[in-house]
């Protein structure tokens, strides 16, 4: 899939090392965007930002650092996520403020400032990582994780209705079970039994994650915005 508005256009993907964040830099690269990558973990690119994303002081410096560069933000992806399993009975007061501070309170804060960049430039598109998990609870994965993942699709309402008036669309996307690094602690008997539960019969992988994205990130989807897209092989319809 080549779609050539993203020609030159200024990219930002969090989580960018993981298994939907890398298949997100090779779908924007293909597409001949220039690509900024951000992750806790390190990546060998120039375009690469190490940090932190919960961190006040790292959003305000990748954010500056891009804008000196670029002069813009185009696309926006809110991808990096944590994902403990931590049993309700058993999670502390610091393990919930850490899922909520990365998976939540992080991509408020980048979203606000890139939002600013983009009311001056009239255009823009952010997308967000929810979760299947942040529409029916957590059974699996925390009770914290999935409550950042509801929250996700309502700051996305949010930000949509915010950026409207500019132009500039926010969507979200719900994956469902996809096979990436998330799923290294899971066991064979709990992989098996996700299979099951997929009328699709499967994992999603990583690329059919990023495909959907793509296409909200584009002018295919100028007329979606505020809106969840449900990305689960029918496991939750
Ligand atoms: N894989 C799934 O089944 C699934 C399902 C629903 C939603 N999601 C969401 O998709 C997103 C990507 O997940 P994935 O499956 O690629 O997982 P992943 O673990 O492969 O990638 C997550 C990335 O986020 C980065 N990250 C974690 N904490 C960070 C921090 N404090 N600062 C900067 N980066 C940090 C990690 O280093 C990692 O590279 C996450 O938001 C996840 O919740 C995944």
């Amino acid at each position: 899939m080549v779609f050539s508005e993203f020609n030159k256009k200024v990219v930002l993907i969090t989580g960018a090392a993981g298994g939907i964040g890398s298949a997100l830099c090779r779908k924007f690269l293909e597409n001949n965007a220039i690509v900024y990558q951000t992750d806790i973990q390190h990546i060998d690119n120039p375009n690469f930002i190490q940090g932190d994303i919960s961190d006040q002081e790292f959003i305000k410096k990748l954010v500056k650092q891009i804008i000196e560069k670029e002069g813009r933000i185009d696309v926006l992806v809110n991808n990096a996520g944590i994902c403990p399993r931590t049993s309700l009975l058993d999670i502390s007061i610091d393990e919930w403020r850490k899922v909520l501070d990365i998976n939540l309170t992080s991509m408020f804060f980048l979203s606000q400032a890139v939002l600013k960049i983009m009311i001056e430039n009239n255009s823009g598109a952010i997308v967000n990582l929810a979760s299947a998990a942040g529409q029916v609870g957590g059974i699996a994965v925390g009770a914290h994780y999935s409550a950042s993942k509801a929250a996700i699709e309502c700051l996305t309402k949010t930000f949509a209705k915010n950026g409207a008036p500019y132009g500039i669309r926010v969507n979200a996307v719900a994956p469902g079970v996809i096979d990436t690094e998330i799923h290294k602690k899971s066991t064979k008997e709990q992989l098996e039994q996700y299979k099951q539960s997929i009328p699709l019969g499967r994992m999603g992988t990583a690329e059919e994650v990023a495909n959907i994205i793509l296409v909200l990130a584009s002018d295919l989807a100028s007329f979606l915005t505020g809106t969840t897209i449900d990305i689960n092989g029918g496991q939750i319809m």
